[in-house]
């Protein structure tokens, strides 16, 4: 027998033949991100009795709404803990410190065995795309059944080498995990209303998306939204025009254009599988549970309860110390003055106002030919992004206790820039924050740059092109795209590429694009 228990948010527990494997286990009473996240809705049970001996631990990457050593510390140190490996081995590390004896960072497609019939195997996302982040799903093996965790992981996978193996069950993300547009202060209301949306609809194509590539013959939503109880976020939870979906919107979604089957699992709910699909048993305790009705009821319920802990861990964050500009500079001097290839891509003076005691206006200069301190206070230079943070998360960041992402997805934070275009270099140079995870995407994104053998022919307005295949973005395959007054657009998040020249409307990317039926010197297509 084999049952998939939703624990919340991307939690399960899979019970196969007496053996327990849990995946992405986010209990916390505290939430994450500095008590910035919570678990939309939190799973109804205190005694967690029966999830803290279980026969392995899968954390598919390390943001700490799928990493969390409040509930890891309660298992027993033999259990064994599997994972990606990652260019950057940050997960391995904090599980490490945590005092796993066997943490197994697993290789793409490589295995473990729980039980004869009951094997994890890891899949990172890196088919046909740099690797710009750390996140991994698990193809898992329980007797006959396939299950697929494909958890936050983007497009950049072999779907057809995956779809072959016929899976029964598929677990994927169907609300964003980013901080983006919501942050940014260079949008008037109506546009930032409209780019909430755009980013809903992205979320919920790409977990219809999946499914139809994957071709299950069950599909679930999960892995989000988060619930907010700061008051200076619950907005973001709150509002009529949130730009975070629920399952039941995405599984909708699916049913309506497919002929898939969706369910919609809440936290204590199991899934019986056997050779029919499955069976769900319900849990009394969400038994009228509405996701999209009840989200005020939710929040309005449980506020007394989350707003002190909100307020406790915010106030336990020290203030900055003094000579926080040369902790700043020293830690990121090394990686400009290392990685010529990010600076050549982002090409700008990023402005970070780190606002509280010891704080100041700092620009980091990425230019080609920057200024020879790199790192130095504000003296009214034309910077293109901008940044604004409190001094003591700044700090944190520094000392090590979060990450620069963590830092971003905690939303406690403002940016604009100017032009309006994401810079996919400047943000993995942050969130990676570490030379040889750098390393690796540049080896990455110089060999796809050297053989763009993988493209494909497209005829849009009467002209003929051959096209990249894969989005330099995540991955998605752009064989699949729309045209839209001459730009294909990428179905994973809709960026827009220029067929005259590849030129990517909302990024630093360009795509690979040639015109065929025109003569070679006029055509402009480039890498
Ligand atoms: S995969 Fe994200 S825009 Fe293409």
């Amino acid at each position: 027998m084999t049952t998939i228990e939703f624990l919340g948010h991307a939690g399960l527990a899979l019970e196969h033949d007496g053996k327990l494997l849990l995946c992405d286990p986010w209990m916390s009473p505290q939430g994450a991100y500095n008590a910035s996240w919570f678990q939309y809705p939190a799973y109804p049970k205190d005694d967690l009795s029966h999830l803290l001996r279980p026969d392995a631990v899968y954390v598919s990457h390390e943001h700490p709404d799928h990493y969390d050593p409040w509930f890891l510390s309660q298992l027993p140190k033999d259990t064994p803990m599997i994972t990606g490996r990652f260019h950057k081995r940050l997960i391995k590390k904090k599980l490490d410190e945590l005092g796993f004896e066997t943490v197994l960072e697993l290789n793409d497609y490589e295995s473990h065995e729980i039980a004869p019939d009951f094997v994890v195997e890891v899949v990172v996302p890196s088919f046909n795309c740099a690797p710009h982040w750390f996140d991994s799903c698990a193809f898992i093996r329980a007797g006959e059944h396939n299950i697929f965790n494909l958890n936050d992981a983007n497009p950049a996978l072999e779907l057809d080498k995956l779809r072959a193996r016929g899976i029964d069950v598929l677990l994927a993300q169907a609300s964003p995990a980013i901080w983006y547009p919501l942050t940014y202060t260079n949008y008037q209301p109506d546009e930032l209303v409209r780019l909430k949306a755009a980013r809903r609809e992205s979320a919920i194509t790409s977990f219809v998306t999946a499914a139809q590539s994957l071709e299950p013959r069950l599909a679930i939503p999960f892995a989000g939204p988060p619930c907010f109880f700061d008051e200076q976020l619950t907005d973001h939870f709150l509002s009529p025009d949130s730009m975070f979906p629920t399952a039941p919107v995405a599984a909708a979604r699916l049913r309506e254009t497919s002929n898939i089957a969706a369910e919609v699992l809440k936290p204590g709910d199991r899934l019986h599988l056997d050779g029919n699909g499955g069976r769900v048993e319900r849990e009394p305790a969400y038994a009228d549970f509405d996701y999209e009705r009840d989200r005020t009821a939710y929040f309005e319920r449980h506020k007394a309860e989350k707003q002190p802990i909100v307020r406790a861990v915010l106030d336990a964050i020290p203030e900055a110390e003094p000579g926080l500009f040369d902790r700043f500079r020293r830690h990121l001097r090394p990686l400009i003055k290392r990685n010529p290839f990010f600076i050549a891509r982002v090409n700008m003076r990023v402005l970070f106002d780190v606002q509280g005691p010891h704080g100041g206006k700092w620009v980091v200069d990425f230019r080609d030919v920057p200024h020879e301190e790199l790192v130095y206070e504000y003296g009214g230079e034309d910077c293109h992004y901008r940044f604004e943070f409190e001094s003591r998360n700044v700090e944190q960041v520094l000392r090590g206790e979060m990450s620069w992402e963590d830092l971003l997805l905690s939303l406690r934070f403002r940016a604009s820039r100017d032009p309006d275009r994401y810079n996919q270099h400047l943000f993995t140079l942050l969130k990676m924050a570490d030379h040889a995870a750098l390393q690796g995407v540049v080896t990455a994104e110089v060999a796809l740059d050297t053989h763009p053998e993988d493209t494909f022919t497209l005829e849009a307005a009467g002209c003929r092109y051959e096209v990249q295949r894969f989005c330099p973005h995540a991955g998605s395959d752009l064989r699949d795209g729309e045209i839209v007054d001459g730009k294909i657009v990428c179905p994973g998040h809709r960026w827009h590429f220029d067929l005259a020249d590849g030129a990517c409307a909302e990024s630093d990317y360009t795509i690979y694009c040639r015109r065929l039926d025109s003569d070679a010197s006029e055509d402009p297509g480039k890498r």
